[in-house]
């Protein structure tokens, strides 16, 4: 008879949270259909609006803007620093391709940095990978755990580049006491499907410096200084366009439903993770994945970093067999998209134009140069990496199994 002998309970994170409440909300938009514009009129407050508020005192920040996807903030993130045509962007080879494109959106160009067992940017490869052109370092923090913030920010700050931080993935994260993100120049949320909360798609860009914002707030939405009542009312900056990407009244009323329940699924998740945790035996054929802060962690994922690829095959087989489907987070096969070497578009330097930008761009004089094979460290530690995912219909006696399964799988390999 397997450990797990009967499928674990499945579901998500945020979505699975969503009840009447979210549904109330939605039909309370539609009951005003006058209303469906980010920018408020006389008399009423947007959806957009109340979100950006509620986050801002949540979180401490100074500024939130509601746009349409998290690739979008993590765009308006570099533009609203003036980063673009002629500059470099490190991002790490192991996020969802959109941290990427949010530079070349932006008219810089990516350079790919290795990663380490934090699973986020090794911050020794980041300092190998800067050079004269080098504007911004994107740190992101895949399934809800912070990487080495602390480590890039001192690099940053040494060498004078903005440090941006992608927490599309890692909602409600703290990173020594305070919201991810807040001790950076800008930060990006996702309220994609699969994120912490979600309102189906979605994004939010965070700064706190008044200027950035205003700068990301016309990147956003070329009209923006024409909305009375609109963000950039007052500025002082000369206006520009840049992109459509406002947020929208019926995602934010979700959104806020959502955030409203981020410290109950957080609440829910956190210690299922400490639960397997506490759990598992002595380690002997893999190591726990670095977590540099586990008190911010969200609680959403747990991995493991097998000794090498043979034994991860061997642990991961073992799984299998006692009912714990988790394979290795890279195996050559699966084109995921979170893998650089499936970045064909950034590898191979495509663009919308046979101009070639950013790459052929004349104010750019660096010489980037992509391979599939470039980044090694983070090929070899996404090969050995096991995950297991949290959802919200798992119980603690759940993960009692799962961390049986693991203990039994190491014990035996
Ligand atoms: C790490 C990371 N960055 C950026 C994004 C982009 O977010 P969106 O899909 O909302 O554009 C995602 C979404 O999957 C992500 O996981």
């Amino acid at each position: 008879m397997k450990i797990i002998d009967t499928p674990l309970p499945g579901g998500g994170i945020g979505w699975s949270a969503m009840d009447n409440r979210e549904i109330e909300a939605v039909a309370n938009v539609l009951n005003h259909p006058g209303r469906l514009f980010r920018y408020p009129g006389e008399g009423w407050q947007s959806q957009c609006q109340l979100f950006e508020q509620e986050v801002c005192q949540k979180l401490g920040a100074k500024h939130a803007l509601m746009v349409a996807s998290g690739t979008c903030a993590l765009t308006l993130c570099l533009s609203a620093y003036g980063i673009g045509p002629g500059d470099e962007v490190i991002v790490p080879a192991y996020t969802y391709i959109s941290t990427a494109s949010a530079v070349t959106n932006a008219g810089a160009v990516p350079v790919i940095a290795d990663i380490d067992d934090s699973l986020g940017l090794d911050p020794a490869d980041v300092e190998r990978k800067i050079t004269e052109y080098t504007k911004a370092v994107i740190a992101v923090h895949m399934q809800g755990v912070p990487g080495r913030v602390g480590a890039l920010r001192e690099i940053c700050k040494k060498r004078g580049i903005r440090l941006i931080e992608d927490a599309c993935q890692a909602i409600g994260s703290k990173y020594r006491g305070e919201y991810t993100g807040m001790g950076s120049d800008a930060f990006a949320w996702s309220l994609n499907f699969y994120k912490v909360i979600t309102c189906g798609e979605g994004g939010v860009f965070f700064t706190n410096d008044d200027d950035a914002f205003i700068r990301g707030v016309y990147a956003h939405d070329p009209g923006s200084p024409m909305w009375k009542t609109g963000l950039s009312r007052g500025a002082k900056l000369a206006p520009y366009t840049q992109m459509g990407m406002r947020g929208n009244e019926v995602c934010a009323a979700i959104a806020r439903v959502q955030f409203d329940k981020l410290d109950a699924i957080l609440g829910k998740t956190r210690p299922l993770k400490k639960h397997l945790l506490s759990c598992l035996d002595a380690p002997k054929n893999y190591a726990l994945q670095h977590v540099d802060d586990p008190e911010g962690d969200c609680g959403i994922s747990v991995t493991l970093i097998g000794r090498d690829k043979e034994s991860t095959a061997g642990m991961v087989k073992l799984m299998a067999e006692q009912g714990l489907a988790i394979g290795s987070l890279y195996n050559e096969g699966f084109p995921d998209r979170h893998v650089y070497t499936y970045w064909e578009a950034i590898l191979q330097k495509h663009s919308p134009t046979p101009a070639g930008y950013p790459w052929n761009d004349p104010n750019y004089h660096g010489g980037v140069e992509y391979s599939p094979d470039m980044c090694q460290n983070t090929l070899d530690i996404l090969a050995r990496s096991m995950r297991f995912s949290f959802n919200l219909n798992l119980q603690p006696e759940h993960v009692e199994k799962v961390a049986k399964v693991i203990n039994y799988a190491d014990s035996n390999l």
